[in-house]
This record gives C-alpha cells, structure tokens and sequence, in this order.
C-alpha cells in the first residue's frame, strides 16, 4: 500500500473506495454533491497532484454518492505542467489500490462540431492522442500495452445517454483530441483536428484514460464544451473564459453524475 493510500485509510475510514471522479477546469464545485465528505488537501498525499492551475481544486475528497463510497479528485495535473504525463498516475493508482474500480472523468473542451455548442455536454466515445506523447512511456512491464478498443467504457455510455433522455438533458458523444496546450491552438491546427475526425479539443484526460486502462479501470469521460475552436467563431478563447463558461456544463454534469455513479 502506497504512503496516500495509508493516510486516506486512516483519515477517511478503511471501507473500499468504489469510484473516482476527477473535476476540470472551473468544475471542481461538483464535489458540493458528496454526502459527509472527508478532505484531505493534496499536499499530504504523496504522489497527488500539485494543484498549480487556476480554477482547479487542490484536495481529495472521500464521501458518498447515489449509494456508493466515491473519491473526488477536485483538480487534475496536467502535462503540460511540467512535460511529465504520467503525473496523475500516483493518484490513479492509490486509488485503484484502495478498491476504486471506475474512473469518471470530466474536462473543458473547445467543440469542433457546429452542432455542440458552448454549455452543451460532449460525452467522449473516443480519443486521438494528437500530444504524440504516452504515460506508460518508461514502464518496464508488458502491462504497458493497453488495448484502447472501448476504452471509454459502451455500458457506462449507454447508460449516461439513458440517464440523459429521461432528465431531459441533451447529452452529445464525440472524439476528443489532445493537444498538449498549454497555448491554445491556431485556427489552421483546429482545420487539421476536424480533418482527423475530431470533435473536441482539450488539454487533459487522455493520459488518464491510457493509465486507468492500464489499472483495469472502467472509464467514462465528459467534456463541458466552454467553447467552439479557434477561428470557429468571433468569441476570443482564454483561460478566463473556459473558467466562466464551465460554469453552465457544471450545472448540468450535477444532475446527471450522481445518477450515473447510482447505477455503476
Ligand atoms: N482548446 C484546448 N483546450 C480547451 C479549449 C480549447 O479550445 N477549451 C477548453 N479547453
């Protein structure tokens, strides 16, 4: 057991963790959902995420939701932090060691889609790796060779677009594509991610996804779409923007995360 796992034993109780959620940019209120939630800031978690991005939360939390024992993880780290991608691996692992056996992934995305549209909710089907850069780059076992067919989990999505219908809430699916950021793209880079078959882009989430794979975890994973590509329209894409726009993709993602976490 790793020295985080040990501490959030202690501070949070021996039970199994069943999920984790990881909360983007300007969306880490939805951990205010969680039932008698215990926090522990980053800071004493070995191996946790810095918390060095505005907009970002920079603590753990461990409580309940819709019925099951659920880690929030109220900011991520990126690699364009630092250049490392495997930097959310510590944390992802602890809490695969603990127990967790879904990961729940949420992020800002710009929409390369006419048709998705800023506070719509992009559920990701699938992802290009565009960074050209993996985090299981160094691991010495073959666990190393994640298969990505369905790595974004068909029963977890069947399910959020069931969940969606019934509340009413319009629920998109798409490729993401990851740029490395942290400079946003050039409109002739966003022309190059439509000709991919991309139907957002962001800056995250996809090193998470090709670690979680590796842990054995269930992945589900969904953008806030806080903005259309550059030179996909006249608005002027900035980080102060993405936060205040995460805003309306937030209030939706309250509804439908605690009725997907219900029914893992
Ligand atoms: N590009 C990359 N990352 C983002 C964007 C974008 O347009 N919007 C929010 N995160």
């Amino acid at each position: 057991m790793t020295k985080a796992a040990k501490t959030i034993r202690e501070r949070a109780g021996a039970a199994p963790i069943e999920a984790v959620l990881v909360l983007g940019s300007g969306l880490s209120g939805l951990g205010a959902g969680l039932r008698e939630p215990v926090a522990i800031p980053y800071a004493e978690l070995k191996g946790f995420p810095g918390g060095g991005v505005s907009g970002h939360g920079s603590e753990l939390l461990i409580g309940e939701m819709g019925g099951k024992r659920l880690a929030i993880l109220t900011g991520r780290e990126h690699y364009y932090e630092h250049g490392n991608a495997a930097a959310m691996r510590p944390a992802l692992e602890t809490l695969a060691g603990l127990g967790a056996g879904a990961l729940l992934l949420t992020n800002s995305a710009g929409s390369l889609d006419p048709a998705i549209v800023p506070g719509d909710l992009m559920l990701i089907a699938d992802h290009i790796n565009y960074a050209g850069i993996n985090p299981l780059i160094g691991e010495p076992t073959d666990r190393r060779f994640v298969n990505m067919v369905d790595a974004y989990d068909p029963g977890l999505r069947g399910k959020s677009h069931e969940i969606a219908t019934a509340m009413g809430l319009a629920l998109k699916e798409g490729v993401y594509l990851w740029y490395s950021g942290p400079s946003f793209e050039t409109p002739a880079e966003i022309r190059m991610a439509i000709g991919l078959g991309a139907t957002a882009v962001g800056m995250s989430t996809v090193p998470e996804v090709i670690v979680a794979r590796m842990l054995g975890l269930k992945v589900w994973a969904c953008s806030s779409i806080t903005n259309m590509g550059a030179g996909l329209s006249d608005e002027r894409i900035s980080h102060e923007h993405t936060k205040a726009m995460a805003v309306q993709g937030a209030a939706k993602l309250e509804q439908l995360i605690p009725a997907l976490v219900e029914a893992l």
